[in-house]
């Protein structure tokens, strides 16, 4: 049997952002292997006017949890969602279920924080804020890897009698095999760029091409997570241990061909009403960055919003040019560096495991075919993140092929369009519009001579 679910079976488990993309794919995951576990916990907020009962039921209605359901039909039974903002003193927990968390938790996955880069921090007023953050977080890229950097002195200096590992994924993707390959449901970092490639907003990115994309399955950062927390509570390091659950030094992947394997993805499964083809080229400088962002990026957003003010409807597409933009720039960062990892401790911990755990908590991520990976990613934004029917692929191809014509003709419109404004302006175009002419009409007359001369 496997160690690692035989530990979680019987315990009480907290978890905290259960409702967030890596808490989903842990819950399932707890749930699937160790079915006999006492009860998981989890601090949810209310949000949007859902109670926290309908959030759970959101999220075991959903595709992710089907599974768990055969193995486990009491699952809704062992879930106890409690109203808890990790914002508010002692968290908004009630008095009564702090008490009854303090006398049962056994286990604790701390998941919970917000992943926008960008986040104010809110400790003072808003002004003061704003002038100290830059130098706060000093070389720092965003106020994300500052609190992240913070968070970790903290449990290291608050939870030196505890057993604590820390685990570091570096930037995490849809499932790679559980409980099935590419499953995702937020937007954030290469969902949303595969969104926004495959609808065709986006054309061009700033970004080292062969800078190492190290992306990192969710499934492999949760086995990993669950076989760290048992080594941790059996093993008892003595010390804090950082786990790096990365693939850059393992499987390197760069984006340059990451790029290509989602392009080359879109030929077969393309999105449905694509703004425009998918295409997109890596700039290296600013300044070809800003031609490419206003030739490919702005440009057509303002002229399809002055055709959809034209026909009678609500312009947005200038709106979303800017999120993506907003959302490329954050990322930037993350897409012209290339960083090392240690993995020792991840290897270690991988040796540690029996060979049945080794192969039920998997995250070795050397086995990772990326090719395959990156094709069922593309699938799985499209099924799980678009809601797009499979059997719509057709109707899709057939609309790219209209955007392809239309792109021709625009094209073809805008050389005549221009070159008719040299002529008329400029003696040089003039001359060389003559020179083509007589050219081309010299090159006929040879031809229908030599045809003629034949017979
Ligand atoms: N995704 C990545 O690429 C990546 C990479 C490296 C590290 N990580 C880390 O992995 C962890 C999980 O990330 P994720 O991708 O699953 O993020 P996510 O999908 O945004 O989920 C964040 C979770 O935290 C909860 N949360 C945020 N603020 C809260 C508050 N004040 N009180 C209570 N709950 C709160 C959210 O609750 P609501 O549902 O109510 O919003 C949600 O459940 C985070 O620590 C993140 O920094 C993620």
């Amino acid at each position: 049997m496997s160690m690692i679910a035989a530990f979680y079976s019987s315990k009480s488990i907290l978890i905290t952002g259960a409702t967030g993309f890596l808490g989903k794919v842990l819950m399932e995951k707890l749930f699937r292997t160790s079915p006999d576990l006492k009860i998981i916990y989890i601090l949810v907020r209310p949000k949007a006017g859902q109670t926290l009962q309908q959030r759970v039921f959101q999220i075991l209605n959903s595709k992710l949890f089907e599974k768990v359901k055969e193995i486990c039909p009491d699952v809704h039974e062992k879930i106890r969602p409690i109203s808890a903002d990790l914002n508010q003193h002692d968290f908004g927990i009630s008095k009564e279920d702090m008490e009854e968390l303090l006398s049962s938790t056994n286990v604790i996955f701390h998941c919970a924080a917000t992943v926008r880069f960008d986040d104010p921090l809110r400790w003072l007023d808003d002004a003061i804020i704003d002038e100290i953050t830059p130098k706060l977080i000093g070389d720092r890229p965003n106020t994300y890897t500052y609190t992240k950097a913070l968070g970790e002195i903290v449990v290291q200096q608050e939870g030196a009698n505890m057993n604590v590992a820390i685990i570091r994924p570096s930037i995490v993707g849809a499932t790679w095999q559980e409980p099935f390959p590419g499953w995702v449901d937020n937007l954030n970092g290469p969902s949303g760029m595969i969104i926004a490639a495959g609808k065709g907003f986006l054309r061009s990115i700033k970004a080292t091409p062969l800078a190492i994309a190290d992306l990192i399955p969710a499934d492999t950062v949760i086995n990993l997570t669950l076989a760290a927390g048992w080594y941790t509570a059996v093993h008892r390091p003595k010390s804090t241990l950082i786990y790096h659950c990365t693939s850059g030094n393992l499987n390197p992947c760069n984006w340059l061909k990451m790029g290509l394997h989602v392009l080359e993805t879109f030929e077969k499964v393309p999105f449905e009403k694509a703004f425009r083809r998918p295409k997109a080229n890596f700039t290296t400088t600013s300044f070809t960055n800003h031609y490419w962002n206003a030739v490919s990026h702005r440009a057509p957003a303002v002229i399809y919003d002055i055709y959809l003010r034209l026909t009678g409807r609500k312009p947005r597409v200038t709106k979303l040019m800017n999120r993506m933009l907003r959302m490329l720039s954050m990322l930037e960062y993350f897409v012209n560096h290339s960083w090392e990892w240690s993995t020792h401790n991840t290897e270690m911990l991988m040796s540690m495991l029996s060979p049945e755990d080794q192969r039920m908590f998997n995250f070795d991520v050397r086995q990772l075919n990326w090719l395959e990976y990156i094709e069922n990613y593309v699938l799985g934004v499209k099924k799980y993140l678009l809601k797009e029917d499979m059997a719509g692929i057709p109707e899709a191809r057939q609309h790219l092929k209209r955007l392809r014509n239309i792109h021709y003709l625009f094209n073809v419109a805008l050389f005549l369009i221009i070159w008719r404004l040299l002529i008329a302006r400029w003696q040089m175009a003039r001359n060389i519009w003559f020179f083509i002419v007589t050219y081309c009409f010299k090159f006929l007359s040879y031809f229908r001579a030599s045809s003629t001369l034949k017979f």
